[in-house]
């Protein structure tokens, strides 16, 4: 596994279990990378644009960000999918249930009064230590 990251992140990830680490902000990860099975994109734009030619033919892209371009993925004979997250109860209270046993562990860059969302959905664009940023709904 190969993530892709600032260099201040670069121990963040390899505790995620990257085994290799790229710094985007030096570092062009086409120029170095092909032949990969999976690219888990976050990122969209120029980024995502990049993607498809470093994976193997008949490798998959899966893009969190925006609908894939078809015809570039079938150039490069890849496979592309937009992977979007759907709210499901049954799904979330096994998530739940895997945090209380300690399975999963969630990494919590900030927490905010719920009064303060604006604050909070502001700050996303911002600079930040990596993980989630949570509303409190109860203090
Ligand atoms: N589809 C869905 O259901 C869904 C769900 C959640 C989030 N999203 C979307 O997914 C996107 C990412 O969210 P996230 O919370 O995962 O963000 P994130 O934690 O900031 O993850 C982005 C990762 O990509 C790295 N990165 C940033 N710029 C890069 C570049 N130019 N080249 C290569 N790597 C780069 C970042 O490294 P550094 O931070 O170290 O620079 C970071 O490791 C957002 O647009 C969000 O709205 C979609």
């Amino acid at each position: 596994m190969i993530a892709t990251a600032r260099a201040e992140n670069e121990a963040f990830v390899r505790d995620l279990g990257a085994a290799e680490f790229l710094d985007h902000t030096s570092r062009r990860f086409d120029d170095e990378l092909s032949g990969l099975d999976v690219v888990l994109d976050a990122v969209g734009g120029e980024t995502l644009a990049r993607s498809y030619g470093v994976l193997r033919p008949g490798g998959r892209l899966v893009t969190l960000v925006a609908p894939p371009d078809e015809a570039a993925a079938e150039r490069s004979g890849v496979q592309a999918t937009f992977f979007i997250v759907r709210p499901d109860h049954d799904e979330l209270t096994t998530i739940a249930r895997m945090v209380d046993d300690g399975r999963l562990r969630p990494v919590v860059a900030a927490t905010y009064p719920l009064s303060e969302g604006r604050a909070a959905f502001e700050s996303i664009g911002a600079p930040r230590p990596p993980g989630k940023t949570v509303l409190l709904v109860r203090p």
